[in-house]
């Protein structure tokens, strides 16, 4: 059974090497997941990968069931999962078509259903969220990334935005003031949901585009987002594949 899955995001609807064995389409509790899950052996390592947008890529960030989704992996089984998540590069290095395995976030989502613990509760639960990121799986990544000469960054932090517009260039100058290194709209709740299930949960954020205001140029294209997604969801593919196979040689 697989204990490890993926959730792709903008550009991953599918994942290039997968060899699919099974489609599973999951109820929870929740409602529905974005798109069945798809079994499959990645580098003969079996793993469960879910398209977060949905198989056509229709669903909004603020309009994905991030309980069902991350519901529907634990019930499957899954420990650990990877994200894979289009980001804007903040920090002068966080330059597009890069790949970053963040170790913080800071949440400026709204009205998103972000929590398990809501109802029929025999008491009030407070998940430790101090490190956000599984630190073990953040360093299988890095791991991987070093052994395959990948251009990747360990570090960074992950401003999570509501979307599914871009941000305005003063929102990405008050997010850096905050700290925020890369901004993404899919972040969260995924990553506290995650964690309120015990799942062990890591990133890596391909940067799509510099974030509003710090390009060279004036406004931000879908067409770049696109062109660099291309290029970094390569790197994205080769850091998994090598991740699968450090966990299938221990
Ligand atoms: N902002 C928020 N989310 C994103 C961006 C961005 O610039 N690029 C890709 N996802």
């Amino acid at each position: 059974m697989a204990e490890i899955a993926i959730i792709g995001g903008t550009g991953f609807t599918k994942l290039a090497r997968l060899e699919v064995t099974r489609r599973e389409v999951v109820h929870t509790p929740f409602g529905e997941p974005s798109a069945p899950l798809t079994h499959g052996l990645l580098n003969g390592v079996e793993v469960v990968f879910l398209p977060r947008h949905g198989s056509g890529h229709t669903l909004p960030p603020h309009r994905i069931n991030y309980r069902a989704n991350l519901w529907a992996l634990r019930h499957l089984g899954i420990q650990s999962l990877v994200s894979l998540a289009a980001v804007g590069g903040i920090r002068k290095d966080m330059r597009p078509c890069r790949v970053a395995v963040p170790d913080q976030i800071i949440d400026y989502t709204w009205g998103r259903k972000h929590t398990f613990f809501e109802q029929d509760l025999t008491h009030v639960t407070h998940i430790d969220f101090t490190e956000p990121y599984c630190d073990a799986l953040r360093q299988a990544l890095i791991e991987a990334g070093r052994r395959a000469g990948l251009d990747i960054v360990g570090n960074g932090v992950y401003g999570a935005t509501q979307g599914p517009r871009l941000e305005t260039a003063r929102e990405i100058d008050r997010l850096e003031r905050d700290g925020c290194d890369i901004v993404g709209m899919t972040g969260m709740p995924e990553a506290a949901l995650a964690r309120e299930l015990d799942i062990c949960y890591a990133s890596c954020a391909v940067v799509a585009n510099w974030a509003a205001g710090r390009g060279a140029t004036a406004s931000i294209t879908l067409d770049e987002i696109d062109r660099n997604l291309k290029q970094g969801m390569q790197t994205a593919s080769d850091l998994l594949t090598e991740t699968m196979s450090g966990l299938s040689h221990g």
